[in-house]
């Protein structure tokens, strides 16, 4: 039996993305806030002043940032800090992001990550042999949430050929207000015109941005279409999707969570950011 309907489907197939309601209850919506409340409260500030922004990923991609794909981190929101790095704002308002294997190693965040649903979704979507290969709980912080610019996924979670899919998880209603995703429908069906990658085989050498394709992405967000929705519908997006979210400049949050998935199948290259050690494989639905 079908978790999606044909229309369903066919809707992904022709935009590159679906917003499916109604996938995260409000109890365990609840949960996931806790607990990432929980790691943010344990975080301690002083060890790290990593901020996490796509338009500035090359100036930011150190060593906190590079080592993170198996563990959990907090990353904060450029506008937390002063140009001292001194916090603006008390810690629990200040951080962007929890990454990268929160669905690996957190009681929570792990059951829920691999729900069989979530497979079988994007089982039905073209990825049959998904592996979960990176993970973030992003808390677009009331005020100051920063703008994740115009990208396609694949530039950062690239594989041969390009397999992956996220899931992102409304954790808090999405709206115009609070910078909710934006998308260019269709566009999984144009090219991937960058790959970030990493530019020598130590953190210390950082990594480098590589155009694949001068084709330039959609103009946000007059050439994107918003996607409002209300907490607990979960959205899946193509990895060739151009997608994007503005600045939150409202007076509310607006957590989501989201799994990036690729296929068991595809090649993973070494440069790629996000590496995991032999210790630590891939997981499956
Ligand atoms: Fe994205």
């Amino acid at each position: 039996m079908s978790t999606l309907t044909a229309e369903q489907i066919r809707r992904y197939d022709d935009e590159g993305f679906l917003v499916v309601p109604g996938v995260v209850s409000a109890a365990m919506g609840a949960a996931l806030r806790q607990r990432a409340g929980e790691i943010v409260e344990a975080f301690d500030p002083s060890t790290t002043r990593t901020v996490f922004t796509t338009d500035e990923q090359t100036r930011h991609s150190d060593d906190w940032f590079l080592s993170s794909g198996d563990k959990i981190r907090c990353f904060f929101e450029a506008e937390a800090l002063d140009a001292d790095g001194e916090l603006v704002v008390r810690k629990e308002r200040a951080i962007n992001k929890i990454g990268h294997a929160l669905h690996d190693l957190d009681d929570v965040f792990t059951p829920f990550s691999h729900a069989p649903l979530h497979g079988e979704v994007l089982a039905e979507l073209g990825l049959a042999d998904a592996r979960l290969l990176q993970s973030m709980y992003i808390f677009k912080q009331p005020s100051i949430g920063g703008e994740v610019g115009c990208h396609q996924d694949a530039t950062f979670l690239y594989t041969e050929p390009v397999t992956v899919m996220g899931l992102w998880f409304a954790l808090e209603d999405a709206t115009l207000d609070n910078g909710c995703l934006w998308a260019a429908p269709g566009g999984h069906r144009t090219s991937l015109r960058k790959v970030f990658r990493r530019a020598g085989a130590d953190n210390a050498d950082g990594t480098v941005m590589d155009e694949l394709d001068a084709a330039p992405l959609p103009v946000a967000p007059d050439e994107l279409v918003p996607l409002p929705v209300e907490a607990g519908s979960m959205v899946v997006l193509h990895g060739l999707l151009p997608h994007w979210s503005g600045a939150n400049r409202s007076p509310n949050s607006r957590h989501a969570y989201s799994v990036h998935c690729i296929s068991a199948a595809a090649q993973y290259p070494a440069w790629n950011w996000l590496q995991r050690p032999p210790g630590l494989p891939l997981t499956s639905f």
